[in-house]
């Protein structure tokens, strides 16, 4: 052989892998193409549904997220107690009450519909995939997450602005008793161009998750609500203005909606007027409250003011308290005291 076919028979075969690597490069792009962001290498639906029951997978990657969740009440919202005392009375309890506190991913059974009752693993019940995954495995979220691992991002104009997404569970109009968006939507915090997440899910600046090296503003999972003294004490302004014989107690709901916002909350007004001596000569409870029939015990508006008038004569003085009772049959020495004046 000679040294020239030597170097063309070379040449020959260069050329035909040269061929080849090109060919499985356009297929491998033809491959993605139909695939869109849904790349092998991501896990399916099922993968991340296993590995958080079995492994908290999330937790890994987003730790400060999963230890605010994991003590808020969406990660309580099936074995809380009070919850269950009240479902085991409820015939059909399956059909009316389970659905919410243990539901399917709510992206897949569709944002604003009624959600379905998960089959197992209730315990989670309102669990990070409850509100992020889609039917193929990917995390809707606010940011525009360029660098996935694990699980695909999308990102996500309903998490952004979540109220609608809130709405799913807190705003059936077949549940009045859990509606707080409702009332929301026509509130001085609506006019505001807050969200439900603007009260409920603070800002904080931190990582996205341990494989992010910048800083972004995120939002605590946290969720205080009526179990948090700063957030009940937060929802109202009480002052005591005393006039020409009497004293006018005002109440104004600086909350997002109704208050209380659950129709099995109540909040006192305890008002105690005395004389100069110390001898009460009133001493009462006002129940504010969803049992209400009349409206000036009914529950306040957002924004609405409401006053309580009482006389007074020169030589007395009034003293209110304003209370929070979680349940009916909440003991009084648990009740949080949310507001108190004098006059
Ligand atoms: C549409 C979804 C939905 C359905 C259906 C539903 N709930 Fe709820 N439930 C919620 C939401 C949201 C909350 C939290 C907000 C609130 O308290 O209003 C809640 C809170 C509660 C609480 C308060 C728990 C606590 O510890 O403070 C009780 C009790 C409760 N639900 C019982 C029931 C019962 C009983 C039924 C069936 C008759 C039921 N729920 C049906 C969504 C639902
Ligand atoms: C009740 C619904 C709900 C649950 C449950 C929930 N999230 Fe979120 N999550 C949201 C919303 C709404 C946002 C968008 C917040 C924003 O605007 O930044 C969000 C944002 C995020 C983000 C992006 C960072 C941020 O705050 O913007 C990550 C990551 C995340 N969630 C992970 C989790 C993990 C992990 C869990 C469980 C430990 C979880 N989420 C549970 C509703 C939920
Ligand atoms: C192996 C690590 C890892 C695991 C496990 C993981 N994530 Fe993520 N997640 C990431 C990374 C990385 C990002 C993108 C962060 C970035 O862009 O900086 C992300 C982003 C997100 C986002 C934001 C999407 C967006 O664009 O706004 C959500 C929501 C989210 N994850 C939810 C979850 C949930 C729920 C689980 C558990 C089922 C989970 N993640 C498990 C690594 C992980
Ligand atoms: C301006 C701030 C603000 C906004 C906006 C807001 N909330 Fe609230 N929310 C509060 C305060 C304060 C409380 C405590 C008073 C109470 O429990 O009624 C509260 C309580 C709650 C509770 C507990 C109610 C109960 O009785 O246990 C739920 C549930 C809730 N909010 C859901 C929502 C949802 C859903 C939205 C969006 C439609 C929303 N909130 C918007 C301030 C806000
Ligand atoms: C899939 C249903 C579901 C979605 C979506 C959902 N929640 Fe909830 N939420 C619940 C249930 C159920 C509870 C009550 C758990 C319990 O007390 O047993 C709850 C409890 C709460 C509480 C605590 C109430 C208390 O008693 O203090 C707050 C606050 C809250 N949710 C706000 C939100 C906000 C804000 C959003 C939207 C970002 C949201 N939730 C989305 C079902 C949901």
């Amino acid at each position: 052989m000679t040294l020239a076919l030597i170097v063309r028979l070379a040449l020959i075969c260069l050329l035909l892998t040269l061929i080849m690597f090109c060919a499985a490069q356009v297929e491998t792009a033809d491959e993605m193409e139909q695939d869109s962001i849904f790349e092998p290498s991501y896990l399916s639906y099922d993968d991340i549904y296993r590995d958080f029951t079995q492994k908290k997978m999330c937790k890994r990657c987003h730790p400060a997220i999963w230890r605010e969740w994991e003590r808020s009440m969406h990660a309580k919202a099936w074995e809380d107690p009070i919850y269950q005392e009240a479902a085991s009375q409820v015939e059909d309890r399956e059909k009316k009450c389970d659905p919410c506190h243990a539901p399917e991913p709510i992206l897949i059974t569709g944002i604003g519909k009624m959600p379905k009752l998960r089959a197992e693993d209730r315990k989670y019940g309102v669990s990070c995939i409850v509100c992020h995954i889609d039917a193929h495995g990917a995390m809707h979220g606010p940011h525009k997450s360029e660098n996935p691992m694990y699980h695909a991002n999308v990102t996500s104009e309903a998490h952004a602005k979540p109220t609608e997404l809130c709405a799913t569970c807190h705003g059936q109009p077949s549940v009045p008793e859990h509606n707080q968006v409702d009332s929301f939507k026509n509130s001085p915090a609506a006019e505001k161009g807050l969200n439900c997440a603007s009260c409920h899910m603070p800002a904080v600046k931190r990582q996205l998750s341990v494989h992010t090296y910048e800083t972004v503003t995120v939002r605590r999972h946290t969720w205080a609500g009526s179990r948090s003294v700063s957030k009940l004490k937060s929802a109202v302004n009480l002052k005591v203005v005393r006039t020409e014989g009497k004293a006018t107690v005002r109440l104004t709901n600086k909350a997002g909606h109704l208050l209380p916002g659950d129709a099995l909350r109540a909040i006192i007004l305890e008002v105690k007027i005395a004389d100069s001596s110390g001898t009460v000569n009133r001493d009462e409870q006002v129940l504010i409250s969803a049992l209400s029939s009349k409206p000036e015990t009914s529950r306040l508006l957002p924004g609405e003011t409401r006053d309580f008038v009482y006389s007074l004569s020169d030589t007395e003085t009034i003293e209110v308290k304003l209370r929070y009772r979680l349940t009916p049959t909440t003991p009084e020495t648990e009740w949080v005291t949310m507001a108190e004046g004098s006059q």
